[in-house]
């Protein structure tokens, strides 16, 4: 993939888990444009490995001087997001992927309504500006777990006004799903970024209340997970390699010098998709794109986030 070099300008504390990051080009020209929903992927070289890391943009598409991506540190994961905390300073440079957008608003959609859990306001945030240029209908429903947790509130309510809504969990306020999904008037699409639960509950009241497939639009970017290592061969390119523990199938292929595709890094897009020629154990699935039977057919996997559980797998790559 073709990548921009840019140059953190800014770095503003949200709160106190979450980092806003201004990334300007590093040749100081214009950097290239963008809609709402789309995102980019951060390269970071973290003690000599590169790690890839998929964030929303979240600065207006309007204005391209600049990118805006926030980052919430994650403990728990692979060390991107604390890298980001820890070490990425004012004039760090990195490499980004240009703009892709596998969550944009739907043309057809005749009232739009944007339900965000936690950090999964990113995306809604350029979102919002298409949306106020298009004058098209919409509300902002936005869930988090305490106050000190509603990152962007002020922006929010400055740019929705009346359409935005808060739902406090610490203050007893619960987004119904049912409720909300329940009034709208026919044409109406529904979009929803946030933790895995709040996603899949939202798609379930959804399909529930007969909302059709295509009215329903969701970011669910997967983090690849650590795992057993296991061998694999790509068939086409002739080469053997090794996945390690904490690296993902998609990493290890970089590693090996093979120009894989990917867009989202997050088990959502399908564009990493393998054939599969046949594996001595089974396939581990963490991705939201295959569907259930091709799951279970072992025939294909998303190597950005999934995994084998195996002596080698042999894929057409
Ligand atoms: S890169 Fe999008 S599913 Fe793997």
């Amino acid at each position: 993939m073709s990548h921009l070099n840019v140059k953190v300008a800014a770095i503003e504390q949200v709160t106190e888990h979450v980092k806003h990051f201004t990334f300007i080009s590093e040749n100081g020209e214009k950097l290239p444009a963008f809609s709402g929903g789309s995102h980019v992927v951060l390269a970071l070289n973290i003690n000599g490995r590169i790690h890839r890391n998929p964030y929303s943009l979240m600065s207006s598409p309007l204005n391209t001087e600049h990118y805006g991506v926030s980052v919430r540190k994650q403990e728990m994961s692979r060390g991107g997001s604390v890298f980001m905390h820890e070490q990425i300073k004012v004039g760090s440079r990195i490499q980004i992927t240009y703009p892709v957008n596998l969550f944009s608003i739907s043309k057809l959609s005749h009232k739009n309504i944007l339900i965000a859990g936690g950090i999964g306001i990113t995306p809604f945030l350029s979102q919002i500006v298409d949306l106020n240029r298009m004058d098209t209908e919409y509300e902002l429903h936005y869930a988090y777990r305490s106050p000190e947790h509603g990152a962007f509130r002020q922006q929010i309510e400055d740019m929705c006004g009346e359409r935005s809504h808060f739902y406090v969990a610490s203050d007893g306020q619960i987004l119904d799903f049912y409720a909300l999904l329940s009034k709208q008037p026919l044409g109406t699409h529904v979009y929803v970024c946030g933790p895995e639960p709040m996603v899949n509950a939202m798609i379930a009241a959804a399909r529930d209340l007969g909302w059709p497939e295509k009215h329903i639009h969701n970011e669910q970017f997967t983090a690849p997970q650590a795992g057993e290592s296991f061998k694999v061969k790509l068939a086409l390119s002739n080469i053997e390699l090794e996945v390690p523990s904490e690296m993902s199938m998609l990493e290890a292929i970089e590693e090996a010098g093979v120009d894989a595709p990917y867009l989202c890094r997050g088990g959502a897009c399908g564009r990493c998709e393998l054939d599969v020629v046949s594996c001595d154990g089974s396939i581990v699935h963490h991705d939201n794109y295959l569907t259930n039977a091709e799951k279970t057919g072992g025939k294909k996997i998303m190597p950005c986030v999934s995994r084998a559980k195996c002596q080698q797998i042999v894929v057409n790559l």
